[in-house]
């Protein structure tokens, strides 16, 4: 412990006083080697005091946002689902006297804010609600999420915040032994469906154009190998608004035929690969947002390959391949 602490001393005095040096050489910033001190002094721990105004304000407007909390998720079960919203009203309640410099009385805006909760929050959270994939949260998952915001971290880097850096690489391992993924598998956690499709497009982008000998992360996409994206017809909205931010264009891909679940038909990914001329991207859904149903990753993974063997079997110099 008195090790680590006297490292931990070491390592944040080296820090500041790069820092210091970095601001003076490279801003050319007029300040002193006194004022620098100065500022030293401001960031040193203060004694810890409970009964300041500020301190009790906050405790109070805390406190009543619990029992708002508390006294919507006794009452979701009850609730309606959704209801019908006026958007004008809505809009106008909440634009409320509009923007100010002032934020005004935080008390009576959480107040506010929480009778709106009555009229137009839809009730995801409650057991009776069945639409989508919308899941609700358990009461662990929303503590832990308070003190998430609480705490409020930046998690970019390690220095920014240690814990969020655990937090990533704890729940990354879990992910991998619940899938049962190679243990040497990147993970990155992302904002959502879009954005975990446009990671998944981009990894796949980034592994068939290096194959071909294009760097698509150096060279970006003007003059790269052509490839066809192939997808289902019944692949997620998202995919397509991914394809379209990678430059990948979300009206150029070719669409497979789904069966009556919604999965992807293999005897048809078959037929589109054996008339696709350029090398191509597959990609397959777990989990259609209707039904559930996954795309029979397994036979399509089989049917890559039989192509792939039969492409390098046929190809007899040509340098075109299928993948
Ligand atoms: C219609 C629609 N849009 C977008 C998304 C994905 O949203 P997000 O990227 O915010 O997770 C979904 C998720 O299922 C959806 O059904």
């Amino acid at each position: 412990m008195q090790t680590s602490f006297v490292r931990e001393a070491l390592c944040s005095c080296v820090f500041t006083t790069r820092i210091y040096n970095v601001r003076i050489q490279n801003l050319n910033l007029d300040i002193t080697r006194a004022q620098f001190a100065n500022l030293t002094k401001l960031m040193e721990p203060k004694p810890v005091t409970t009964n300041t105004e500020e301190n009790l304000d906050r405790a109070k407007l805390l406190n009543r946002t619990n029992e708002l909390a508390n006294e919507f998720l006794d009452s979701v079960a009850q609730r309606p689902v959704a209801h019908r919203v006026d958007f004008e009203t809505l809009l106008s309640k909440m634009r409320g006297d509009g923007l100010s410099v002032d934020a005004g009385d935080p008390l009576r805006i959480v107040e506010e804010l929480s009778a709106l909760a009555d009229e137009a929050v839809v009730a995801t959270a409650g057991p009776r609600y069945f639409g989508f994939v919308v899941g609700g949260a358990l009461p662990v998952a929303l503590a832990a999420d308070w003190l998430t915001a609480t705490w409020d971290q930046n998690g970019a880097f390690f220095a920014h915040s240690p814990l969020a850096a655990a937090a990533e690489q704890v729940a990354a391992a879990w992910l991998i032994d619940l899938f049962g993924l190679d243990r040497a598998a990147s993970v990155g956690f992302v904002t959502g469906g879009t954005m975990a499709n446009f990671t998944g497009i981009a990894a796949g982008r980034h592994a068939l154009l290096q194959r071909l000998g294009w760097d698509v992360e150096k060279q970006g996409l003007m003059g790269a190998p052509p490839i066809t994206v192939v997808t289902s017809d019944e692949s997620h909205m998202s995919i397509f608004a991914a394809l379209q931010m990678l430059g990948l264009g979300s009206e150029r891909v070719v669409r497979v035929p789904a069966d009556e679940q919604g999965r992807m038909r293999v005897d048809e990914l078959h037929r589109t690969l054996t008339r696709i001329q350029t090398p191509a991207l597959v990609c397959a859904q777990t989990g259609n947002v209707n039904t559930g149903a996954f795309d029979p990753i397994a036979g399509i993974v089989v049917c890559l390959r039989h192509l792939r063997v039969t492409n390098y079997q046929n190809r007899a110099g040509s340098r075109r391949c299928r993948r």
